[in-house]
């Protein structure tokens, strides 16, 4: 069952996600060569206390972080630890916060220091696409449409979308119906609602789409070692027109 929310509950998850857009904008600031992710946590728990929301992954399903980090070759939910950041790493933060029992959910990678061409490509089609999804986050559109138009920004770059990980309804839970994969073919699934919050969050691989989780059960690679980008934004379907993205400053 996909839960509608109101006007009043979009509000409140509009407050949670945009701690969690203001906590990614302090935390680009702090992203440089030589620090640890286990300090970008900290920054972030403190944050998100901080403005008065409440950490939302720290003891989801035991996730014992505020943060999930996701370095180089890792997809998502990298805990953080004593791992040092180096110049030419890229680096996902994916931070989600709860006000007023309401989540609110968003990812973005960002470089150390310069990379390589291609490397900022990989990120900047990874926004795109997501994007290009939102884009069709319109009332009488399918949810599919959402995953076509991100898969096919993708490819069309020659890189790869993550299969074993999607983006999500949002509310009161974290993980709400419907599940939003990031690929497929158009015109499938429910038809988008006012009402309906979603998380879009494309994974993307310069290489190919499999990934595997390391033996601390929480980190995601991918399988051939090939760098991984990955954007999220929390979006509200509004009664006409293009959604509200609530992550945002
Ligand atoms: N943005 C991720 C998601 O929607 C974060 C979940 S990590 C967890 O799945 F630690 F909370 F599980
Ligand atoms: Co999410």
């Amino acid at each position: 069952m996909i839960v509608l929310k109101t006007p009043d509950e979009i509000e409140m998850m509009a407050q949670a996600a945009k701690i969690v857009a203001e906590a990614h904008h302090v935390l680009k600031k702090e992203v440089k060569p030589g620090i640890t992710t286990s300090f970008l946590d900290k920054i972030a728990e403190d944050f998100i206390r901080g403005h008065g929301g409440i950490p939302a992954f720290k003891g989801y399903r035991n996730y014992p972080k505020t943060l999930c980090v996701a370095v180089n070759d890792e997809v998502v939910h990298g805990i953080p630890s004593n791992r040092v950041l180096k110049e030419g790493d890229i680096i996902g933060l994916d931070l989600g916060a709860i006000v007023q029992g309401f989540y609110g959910d968003g990812a973005v990678t960002v470089p150390v220091g310069p990379v390589p061409d291609q490397v900022a490509t990989l990120m900047r089609v990874t926004e795109e696409a997501m994007m290009k999804g939102i884009e069709k986050g319109v009332v009488g559109n399918r949810l599919s449409d959402i995953s076509h138009a991100v898969q096919c920004h993708v490819e069309a770059h020659g890189f790869s979308v993550v299969r074993d990980f999607v983006g999500h309804g949002i509310g009161r839970q974290l993980h709400e119906e419907p599940q939003v994969p990031n690929y497929g073919r158009p015109g499938q699934g429910p038809r988008l609602q006012v009402g309906m919050v979603l998380a879009i969050e494309p994974m993307v691989n310069l290489g190919g789409y499999h990934v595997r989780v390391l033996d601390d059960q929480w980190t995601a690679v991918t399988q051939d070692g090939s760098l991984s980008a990955h954007f999220e934004h929390t979006i509200a379907i509004q009664p006409s027109g293009p959604p509200r993205i609530l992550t945002v400053l």
